[in-house]
């Protein structure tokens, strides 16, 4: 096994690149927005920006519909960010009204001008699985379940049916979505950046197992306990766990060149406790804030031009060499 080198720091500050991902990749994939839990009723709604796509994802009588949050008259926002309840969307700058279903209501004062079935909100895919909401924004995309690939069957012994949404949270890390992704890839960094961490597991003997699109996770602990989960990713940005009673999601996606949003979810059983649900957000938060203070460093170092790039262990690295391999095919580089 030889090294290979690394993408060029230049991949992580242009944003010519940064407009490509988000057409040629978050425009694509499938991505994790939210849970069923805040889309259980007729009318409710989540909006959110992803990749600088304003989306917003509807229950319509039992049916998740998803949308552009754009008005189909001059561009204003039919819902404001975040979540809420509705009958029907009221575009926020003139009034347009449209059904859940995305077809125009009525266009306020324009009369017969407007042919309604010429103005429905622009539709992006929804899909649902183990409480968890997708969109995709491409036609051309697989149906999620062939999409989340070996992530099904890595997790086929976990039952979620009975998990509530304990705690939900929201990050942000000054760094290009690709240094956290990479970041995430690799168990390398955990004796440095990690301490608390590494007292628990063996980092050198981490693991990342790749499998077309997904990878997953290993790493022995120190005290020899067997630890019964699994913890998986699939590109560009979901990171799932599952414990025996509980599972916690990860999606992140870029809010722009050097921003990266980091949405949390935690899902867990009624048996586990308030205080025992605490500390698990407790732990992964302070390892988030570990690993945001790194990527934020080495974000501001790629930016200063002094490095042009480098090289990736075989042994620790292949996980961060399939983030960068995913991202030229999507996008067709060479380099
Ligand atoms: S932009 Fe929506 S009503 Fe004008
Ligand atoms: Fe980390």
């Amino acid at each position: 096994m030889s090294t290979t080198p690394t993408a060029p720091a230049t991949w992580y500050t242009d944003p010519v690149q940064y407009d490509q991902e988000r057409w040629r990749i978050f425009g694509r994939e499938w991505c994790a927005v939210g849970d069923t839990e805040q889309v259980g009723e007729h009318g409710h709604y989540i909006a959110r920006v992803v990749a600088g796509f304003p989306l917003v994802i509807v229950n319509d009588q039992g049916t998740l519909r998803g949308f552009h949050n754009v008005c189909r008259h001059r561009a204003g926002p039919l819902v404001d960010d975040g979540g809420g309840q509705c009958r029907s969307f009221v575009c926020r700058y003139h009034g347009w009204a449209y059904q859940l279903d995305g077809h125009l209501l009525s266009a306020r004062d324009f009369g017969e001008d407007v042919r309604a079935e010429n103005f429905s909100l622009l539709p992006v895919r929804v899909d649902t699985w183990r409480g968890i909401v997708f969109v995709s924004l491409s036609n051309d995309t697989a149906p999620l379940a062939e999409w989340l690939g070996g992530l099904v069957a890595h997790s086929a012994d976990f039952d979620t049916s009975g998990l509530v949404v304990t705690h939900r949270s929201e990050h942000r890390i000054a760094a290009n979505w690709k240094v956290y992704a990479e970041n995430y890839q690799e168990g390398y960094h955990i004796p440095l950046v990690h301490p608390g961490l590494n007292k628990q597991i063996v980092s050198s003997r981490y693991e990342v197992e790749i499998e077309g699109a997904v990878t997953v996770h290993r790493a022995p602990t120190r005290d020899g306990s067997v630890t019964n989960g699994a913890w998986l990713w699939r590109f560009p940005g979901l990171a799932l766990n599952f414990y025996d009673r509980g599972m916690s999601l990860e999606s992140y996606w870029p809010e722009g060149p050097t921003t990266t949003l980091v949405s949390y979810t935690f899902f867990f059983d009624a048996s586990v406790s308030p205080e025992e649900c605490e500390a698990a957000v407790t732990s992964s938060t302070a390892v988030l804030d570990e690993d945001r203070i790194i990527c934020e460093s080495v974000q501001r170092n790629l930016a200063a031009g002094v490095y042009e790039r480098g090289i990736l262990s075989p042994r620790y690295e292949a996980g961060v060499a399939l983030v960068q391999s995913e991202v030229r095919r999507a996008l067709g580089l060479s380099n």
